[in-house]
């Protein structure tokens, strides 16, 4: 199997070839979002110059290829995280919009005062805030799962907040901040047997690692198609279908019905009655050519790619004195995310300093305030790659980092 080429990828990237302040561009924020590839930015602009119209609304040519361009975009994904059927992929904003609507679907329906909803600690607030909401409704209990020194949970601590009140658990498979991959497998085995549901946020996964949703059996699996080269504005939500079917709409009006009369209405069928108004089409004809792209490349390429990235750039992080690495120090143990502090320097001070030399990474609490309470740490930086990074993206990024400390007035 030949490795992916980054160099002849960035080809496809118009933005990275810029420079930025007098520099070449180091883009290292692709946990916050990736960049499009020409391919991708084509059929958004072939969508709008040939077939753009109201899908499921129209008799119309333009409306019945809107139509076309929207279901086969939904039948791409599918077949991306291998669902059984188009009926358990719903169409939303993104990953923050899924967790929404499954906690105010389902959690308004079946959560009952005392239940308990186990979140891990390291969660992005989309992921704590809507269970918040759903508990203090509900008088239902939170309860998170902490981790290891190493970033981790252990099995012990699985065992220790799952338990037969447990009704839901909702975890990342990788976390935005530190890059631990879950142990998903162990979780939902565990959690089905106490007859709990999970809810995985792939947001910072389906981008960079093969999911196959019916070999993981989560019951809920929902990610971003700006985090892995689409635009933004389209998410996903993949659910069972008997779970999705018992689950009562989220938004209502236009094209999630089936009758409506003057004091009730009925609703159209899955995937449809999680859709309510007009869908953002376009976003679905991006996150298709998205998915077209990378599969071209090949998902087991770009794990390779970044777990090769990441060992190359903490071997160097981890020989520089004042750099501290946080979570897994085990490479199977994460993926392409690192978060840092450096010594004497504030997060932000450090992304500012390495912008000016073309670095683009991300500082701050990362939407992840009670994790970094928990670690004790007011901020982090935090770099994060993708299939068109390079060695001398890192080189680059190194090079910068070495500069900080100088730039504050310390001597190294
Ligand atoms: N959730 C995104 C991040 O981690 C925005 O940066």
């Amino acid at each position: 199997m030949h490795k992916l080429n980054p160099d002849e990828i960035k080809n496809d990237f118009p933005i990275l070839s810029q420079n930025i302040n007098g520099n070449r561009l180091a883009y290292l924020d692709n946990g916050a979002t990736t960049q499009k590839p020409i391919q991708v930015i084509e059929a958004i602009y072939n969508y709008n110059t040939r077939s753009h119209g109201n899908p499921h609304r129209g008799a119309h040519q333009l409306s019945i290829r809107a139509t076309e361009e929207y279901d086969s975009a939904k039948e791409r994904v599918r077949k991306f995280i291998n669902a059984k059927t188009i009926e358990e992929i719903v169409f939303t904003r993104n990953t923050t919009e899924s967790l929404n609507l499954i906690a105010q679907s389902y959690g308004r329906e079946f959560i009952k005062e005392n239940d308990e909803i186990v979140l891990a600690i390291s969660e992005h607030h989309s992921n704590i805030l809507p269970w918040q909401r759903i508990a203090k409704e509900k008088k239902a209990i939170l309860k998170y799962m902490y981790l290891n020194d190493d970033g981790r949970i252990e099995p012990e601590e699985i065992k220790n907040k799952i338990t037969g009140k447990t009704k839901i658990v909702s975890i990342a498979h990788m976390s935005n901040v530190l890059g631990t991959i879950h142990p998903l497998e162990e979780i939902i085995e565990y959690a089905h047997k106490m007859g709990a549901l999970v809810i995985v946020d792939g947001a910072q996964s389906t981008p960079h690692i093969k999911v196959d949703v019916q070999i993981l059996d989560a019951d809920f699996y929902v990610f971003s198609g700006h985090k892995m080269l689409a635009p933004m504005g389209i998410g996903v939500l993949y659910g069972k279908k008997e779970i999705l079917e018992s689950m009562p709409p989220y938004l209502m009006g236009g094209d999630m019905i089936e009758y409506v009369y003057e004091d009730y209405a009925t609703f159209a069928p899955l995937p449809y009655k999680f859709e309510a108004g007009t869908q953002n089409v376009e976003g679905a004809v991006g996150l298709k050519a998205a998915i077209d792209y990378l599969e071209r490349i090949g998902m087991d390429k770009i794990e390779d790619h970044e777990k090769a990235l990441a060992e190359y750039a903490l071997d160097k992080m981890f020989s520089i004195p004042y750099v501290n690495v946080q979570g897994p120090k085990d490479l199977d143990m994460r993926g392409g995310i690192i978060s840092f502090t450096v010594d004497d320097a504030h997060p932000h001070d450090v992304s500012t300093i390495l912008d000016s030399y073309g670095v683009a990474i991300r500082a701050g609490h990362h939407c992840a305030q009670p994790l970094m309470r928990y670690l004790n740490l007011p901020a982090t930086s935090r770099v994060s790659f993708y299939l068109y990074n390079t060695k001398e993206d890192i080189d680059q990024f190194v090079e910068g980092l070495k500069n900080v400390r100088k730039w504050l007035g310390y001597g190294s």
